[in-house]
């Protein structure tokens, strides 16, 4: 089984991911990780932490000469802006925010501990585990691409950096919709057997463990919900020449809780970033006085950058369900597994 963990803070030395249960003989190109880390600080409406950070993967085990021996993989992404025992206390908890709920879990008095691990900070080391994943699929002809719906009630790229600019002047901030589109994936990954093992199921876990996605929707969910099903159902045709074929894609490559073939589509709905240069009101926890939110260095909007994590969150999904269905201890045993299983698709 595919499986992973992460561990760091955000101002802590690191940031470390463990991935378990990768077969042997996947050829590794840090360079294909660290391109997706780079993406992942970029993206319009960044704030100045992503100036510091200048986040490299280095892989510490679970390779040799670059390849895959199928023993688990860490990931280590150093933080520039670490000092975490040397950071002032929060005391004022930011609506929008894990502080208030996490001071009151694990009685802490500093909201600083609480904020430091559920910081989206923790993203990076997800993007470096998920950038192993796609290098799987790659080798298998599946790709994931991501790309921005609406920022702040806007659509088009020049409106969106107009927004994003007028909330970083008024000292706002903006969320929207970020899709993520996976294509290759074959028919029948996932299953119908069984609630935990739907692969939209999967899906809405993973972009819904993004922080601040407050939705998701896979395929067109949310439209065809107003619509009547003559209008909705991706209707199933056949021709020699393209096999098995559908004129639509309304259910977003899903039916049944497994993929069906056809690209698979998800969407994240993100909420505005919760920390607002101004300060929204909340109170002290030592003294219970009304005052304004601490204010964290931060984004005026990370829809863009949600949507790498998005692309990374999902190949990871993708490549546990994929291992699942044709998994071996090496790529040459699962590469006969799937080959088997395509030819039998044709026949
Ligand atoms: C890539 C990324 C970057 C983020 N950057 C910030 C930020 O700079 N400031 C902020 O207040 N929230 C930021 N957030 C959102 C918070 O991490 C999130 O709202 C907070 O942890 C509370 O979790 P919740 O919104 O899921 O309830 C970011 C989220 C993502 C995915």
């Amino acid at each position: 089984m595919l499986r992973f963990l992460t561990a760091g803070e955000s101002h802590g030395e690191a940031l470390i991911g463990i991935l378990e249960g990768m077969p042997a003989g996947l050829k590794i190109d840090a360079g294909d990780i660290n391109k997706d880390l780079k993406r992942r600080q970029e993206g319009y409406g960044r704030g100045p932490r992503m100036q510091i950070e200048h986040d490299r993967a280095k892989m510490l085990s679970g390779l040799m000469r670059g390849v895959t021996i199928g023993s688990p993989i860490a990931i280590i992404i150093e933080n520039k802006d670490s000092g975490i025992d040397k950071l002032p206390a929060v005391k004022n908890p930011r609506p929008g925010h894990a502080d208030l709920a996490g001071i009151l879990k694990y009685g802490f008095k500093d909201a600083r501990c609480v904020l430091e691990r559920a910081s989206a900070r923790e993203t990076a080391v997800r993007v470096g585990i998920g950038g192993i994943c796609k290098i799987l699929l790659a080798d298998f002809d599946i790709n994931i691409l991501s790309r921005i719906l609406m920022i702040g009630g806007v659509k088009s790229e020049k409106m969106i950096k107009k927004k994003i600019d007028e909330a970083g002047k008024s000292k706002d901030t903006l969320g929207g919709v970020f899709e993520i589109i996976i294509k290759g994936v074959p028919p029948g990954l996932g299953s119908y057997a069984h609630y935990d093992r739907r692969l939209d199921a999967g899906i809405a876990e993973a972009i819904m463990s993004i922080p601040a996605v407050k939705a998701v929707e896979i395929g067109n969910a949310i439209e065809s919900s107003a619509m009547p099903g003559s209008k909705v159902h991706d209707e199933i045709f056949y021709s020699k020449e393209k096999g098995i074929y559908r004129k639509i894609n309304n259910a977003g490559g899903i039916e049944g809780g497994m993929s069906n073939g056809e690209d698979i589509i998800a969407r994240g709905y993100m909420k505005p970033i919760s920390t607002l240069m101004d300060g929204l009101n909340t109170i002290d926890i030592d003294t219970k006085k009304q005052v304004k939110a601490s204010t964290e260095r931060s984004d005026v909007c990370a829809v863009p950058v949600a949507g790498v994590v998005g692309e990374a969150i999902l190949a990871f999904v993708i490549a546990k369900v994929f291992l699942e269905k044709f998994g071996g201890d090496s790529i040459a045993e699962v590469k006969r597994n799937y080959k088997g299983y395509i030819a039998g698709l044709k026949m």
